[in-house]
């Protein structure tokens, strides 16, 4: 995806939208979408009407893009994702990271569904993402002429999770009571679940959870010095010892049942922010 195209589609957008100017952007994961019930909406877009957005899949068919303020703060927040599983590139799957950051997005907070592998986590748990492993991804959303406009040919890694919001939401969860974890998640790129075997790996290599999405964004927006935010939902346990079948019904509904205490956490830092 070239500059021109990014450019494209936040003029495209900015049009829209009356030049609504969002300051935090959101991208909402698997059976996380319930947020945007908070968001008092300004203006929604399906996917398939924004100029350069990845065309739909069959799978996905229910993206959408709502601009809106949430606790007092003007979001736009993305109700469903691109994966490279469905066979976007990855340069696609960050793509409307970098419209975000056109737009004037300097925040980005991320949600997903993810297996946990630490055995101190249970179904359900949130997980802040401290940090990421990003390394059995088959490509990278970097790759390929730089695009000098919006960053460095060579960004750190420093800290990818801004540390300041990591410890701002281990604070909101203290002051509400809510148990969380803080822990290193693992990319890979799907779309089959892993082997006993690879959990094992992938634990012993340092993650704590595991998932098919957020580091493309994540790669991106660094690249684009956006602040970052991640939080991991545990929809299945992957501890070699009591793997069971995967089942994707049970996974959405340990989403569903985290989702509240996600939409809080999430909620109540925009409103610090
Ligand atoms: N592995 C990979 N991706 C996932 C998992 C998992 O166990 N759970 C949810 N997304």
């Amino acid at each position: 995806m070239t500059y021109p195209q990014i450019k494209e589609t936040s003029n495209f957008l900015n049009d829209l939208t009356n030049k609504f100017e969002p300051e935090i952007g959101i991208i909402l994961g698997t059976g996380l979408g319930s947020l945007v019930d908070d968001i008092e909406v300004a203006y929604e877009i399906s996917y398939d009407e924004i100029p350069n957005f990845p065309v739909a899949t069959v799978e996905f068919h229910s993206g959408r893009l709502f601009f809106g303020t949430l606790t007092g703060k003007r979001v736009v927040c993305m109700q469903g994702r691109f994966h490279h599983y469905e066979g976007y590139t990855m340069q696609q799957v960050a793509f409307p990271v970098r419209v975000m950051k056109l737009l004037g997005v300097h925040t980005l907070m991320v949600s997903n569904a993810a297996g946990g592998m630490n055995d101190l986590y249970k179904l359900s748990d949130l997980m802040i993402i401290k940090d990421h492993i990003s390394l059995f991804l088959p490509q990278n959303p970097l790759t390929g002429p730089n695009l000098d406009e919006l960053g460095d040919r060579f960004p750190d890694m420093c800290d990818p999770y801004d540390p300041a919001l990591v410890s701002m939401a281990l604070g909101i969860a203290r002051e509400k009571k809510l148990s969380i974890h803080a822990g290193v998640y693992v990319s890979v790129p799907g779309p089959h679940l892993e082997t006993r075997a690879e959990y094992r790996m992938l634990r012993m290599l340092g993650a704590d959870a595991v998932g098919m999405s957020t580091v493309p964004e994540i790669l991106a927006a660094r690249q684009m010095h956006l602040r970052c935010f991640g939080l991991s939902v545990i929809t299945d346990m992957g501890i070699p010892e009591k793997l069971e079948k995967a089942d994707i019904a049970k996974i959405i509904a340990a989403a569903k049942k985290a989702e509240p205490n996600m939409t809080l956490i999430i909620k109540e830092m925009i409103g610090q922010l």
